[in-house]
């Protein structure tokens, strides 16, 4: 039997737009063991009942694609998921099954990809590389997709850096994050942006949790999201009023992580009164970073 661990991932980080994520301390795992015959799924843990026991589960999806290139095929396969990562919430729940299924199936495989092969591969299913990257490396990774192929680097997180994490209790898919999102932006939120984000690698890089709040901000996408997303704002900046060093919409959301290095309980507080404040039920989660 194989058994692999994926951990969540909070992509963007603001403004790194598709090419900055985190993974967190908060993991799925897949079991993954060859059969005679036919295909069974187990799932246990978060959004169970959603989550297809057929030819649509996607840690499925992702072994096949792994066995058409490696050439070795299981006749039959039992998956075993058991999950801790709220599902189409921003913290790469997709991607998690996804990477799972591709690491799972290489190892069952005798390991012939590597890991570029595997972020590869990851990255073409999922069409962009910043949640798949931190799930395979682990830490804070930069990552950009070209011709195919992804480009990324490893930061460490600084010391003492946590992720409060508040999540809401619908779900949001990334498709409809994604298809509010124009063809275009002006020429100064483009420069705007790529200034935060060439601050925030440096300030990460460098350990300044000073210099995250800035660092962190955004114009690309999270203004557009915050239409679908009740009381985002407002819960943005009261997590900074409460002590947040820098804080955001967690990859396409609903979720919102706020960085801190104290104050973790305020701010998780603070954060759920203010989303209930707005109508809408959460959870909170104080998540280190993982390794
Ligand atoms: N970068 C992606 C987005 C992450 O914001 O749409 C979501 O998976």
């Amino acid at each position: 039997m194989i058994r692999v661990q994926v951990p969540a991932t909070s992509a963007n980080l603001g403004p790194g737009f598709d090419c900055l994520g985190m993974a967190l301390e908060l993991y799925n795992i897949v079991e993954m063991i060859p059969a005679s015959r036919g295909l069974v799924i187990e799932v246990s843990g978060e959004s169970a009942a959603d989550i297809p026991r057929d030819e649509r589960n996607l840690v499925f999806q992702a072994a096949q694609r792994v066995f058409g290139n490696t050439g070795f095929s299981p006749p039959g396969l039992k998956l075993r998921l058991i999950n801790q990562i709220p599902a189409a919430r921003g913290l790469g729940s997709s991607t998690a099954a996804v990477v799972g299924g591709v690491v799972a199936a290489n190892l069952l495989s005798g390991g012939k990809l590597g890991v570029k092969d595997m972020i590869n591969l990851a990255s073409s299913i999922e069409g962009h590389p910043d949640n798949v990257a931190p799930a395979i490396l682990g830490g804070i990774v930069v990552s950009v997709q070209m011709d195919g192929e992804v480009k990324c680097l490893k930061i460490q997180p600084p010391q003492g850096l946590k992720g409060v994490v508040a999540v809401p209790d619908f779900p949001l898919a990334t498709r409809t994050a994604r298809e509010i999102l124009p063809s275009q932006v002006p020429f100064q939120d483009a420069v705007f942006n790529l200034g935060r984000v060439a601050l925030l690698v440096a300030a990460l890089q460098q350990g300044d949790l000073s210099l995250l709040g800035p660092a962190m901000e955004d114009r690309l996408h999270q203004s557009l999201r915050s239409s679908l997303i009740p009381g985002l704002k407002k819960v943005l900046a009261a997590a900074k009023l409460a002590g947040a060093r820098g804080v955001t919409l967690s990859g396409a959301g609903p979720a919102v992580i706020a960085f801190a290095d104290s104050n973790f309980d305020l701010i998780a507080r603070v954060m759920s009164d203010t989303f209930r404040q707005n109508g809408v039920k959460s959870r909170v989660m104080v998540l280190k970073p993982s390794p």
